[in-house]
């Protein structure tokens, strides 16, 4: 049976409060409990924020990790000979035995690949078969240590090109493989892991012309009967994008393919898009003000209404960092700026963003 959301915030406004006998203490109430009935509630963490301050957040609001970036493959598989799995193992470990998921990040990237893996002793590029072979021992490697005890992978990350130009990225992956490096990256992950559900994730995945892009490559590898099981929309969003109108277009497209859907990336940063990385200006302010933390609570407040309607695809939303302590966007795309772009602000107390999402 499910418990009503406005108990569970009494629940979580009365901390002696008790729920089904137990004390809220016990039962704590977050993020994951007003949306049991609707998907995952998942967070990006790093081997050493498990034991630090965010632990006990992590754990009250959160029923899923993402490393957000021990599983790469430059940090995972460093030399070919070599792979460094503390880090990934201890995410796994705290998951297992806090009954957390665990959605792996990410077999195949662009970036935060190791060095090694498109030349050889020589320095010349690799051919394909040789590429093709890698990602396969790469693949097999990682996801079969985790077999079981990671649920779902982010197979290929960020393939699809942005612009109008082709359709796929003009990556090393494609420069040397073709188109063929995704299918085969899904094929390997299946075959080291047949329970596992295996994502294509990207950016941008709500804006029409790559949402078309992606719909279309995820569809032929559907009608190829390529082993894919969902999308990934990595979701670093603005107070103003995506729209009412992009987010639900692009969400009931997907759907149409009729594979599980996630929010796999979700920040909602408070500052217009930039092109390109640049330092902060020394007269350049970055106060979170009242007027930019409504349009934040008001964008995380549409975003989620439009996400619960669409509670029969999507299976997960996962927060890109934990609270607006640190988040990746404090250094990009401009170094040193702060940003506010989560739920839990820097003491680690909800802020309004957060009752908002709860609320319904
Ligand atoms: C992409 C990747 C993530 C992360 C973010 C930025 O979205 O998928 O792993 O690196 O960029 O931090």
């Amino acid at each position: 049976m499910r418990t009503s959301p406005v108990i569970l915030a009494l629940l979580s406004f009365f901390p002696g409060a008790s729920l089904l006998g137990q004390t809220a203490t016990e039962d704590s109430v977050g993020l994951k409990d007003y949306y049991q009935e609707y998907f995952n509630m998942g967070v990006s963490v790093s081997p050493q924020s498990l034991s630090g301050s965010e632990r006990n957040l992590i754990l009250e609001h959160f029923n899923s990790l993402t490393a957000e970036n021990v599983m790469k493959m430059g940090p995972i598989h460093p030399h070919e000979d070599r792979y460094s799995w503390e880090g990934a193992d201890a995410i796994v470990d705290f998951a297992q035995t806090n009954h957390l998921k665990v959605r792996g990040h990410t077999l195949c990237w662009h970036q935060q690949t190791p060095k090694w893996m498109f030349v050889d002793a020589n320095g010349d590029t690799v051919s394909k078969d040789v590429l093709l072979n890698r990602l396969e021992e790469h693949i097999t490697a990682v996801v079969t240590r985790y077999k079981g005890r990671v649920y779902a992978w982010d197979v290929v990350n960020e393939a699809v090109a942005d612009g109008d130009g082709p359709m796929l990225r003009s990556s090393p992956w494609f420069k040397i493989c073709g188109k063929e490096f995704i299918v085969k990256a899904f094929e390997y992950a299946h075959k080291a892991d047949p329970q596992a559900k295996l994502f294509y994730n990207d950016y941008n995945a709500t804006q029409p012309g790559k949402c078309e892009r992606i719909y279309n490559l995820v569809k032929e590898l559907k009608d190829n009967n390529v082993p894919i099981h969902g999308i990934g929309l990595q979701g670093h969003w603005s107070i103003t994008i995506p729209t009412e109108n992009e987010l639900r277009d692009a969400l009931d497209k997907y759907a149409l393919l009729g594979l599980e859907l996630q929010i796999t990336e979700l920040d909602i940063t408070i500052y217009p898009k930039e092109s390109g990385r640049r330092a902060k200006r020394s007269d350049e302010n970055d106060t979170f003000t009242p007027e930019l933390e409504e349009k934040q609570v008001n964008q995380y407040s549409k975003i989620f209404e439009i996400l619960r309607d669409h509670r029969d695809h999507i299976t997960g939303v996962t927060f890109w960092n934990v609270s607006d302590r640190h988040s990746w966007l404090d250094n990009f795309p401009v170094r040193g700026r702060k940003n506010y772009p989560l739920l839990f602000d820097q003491q680690l107390n909800p802020k309004k963003a957060y009752w908002e999402v709860v609320k319904f």
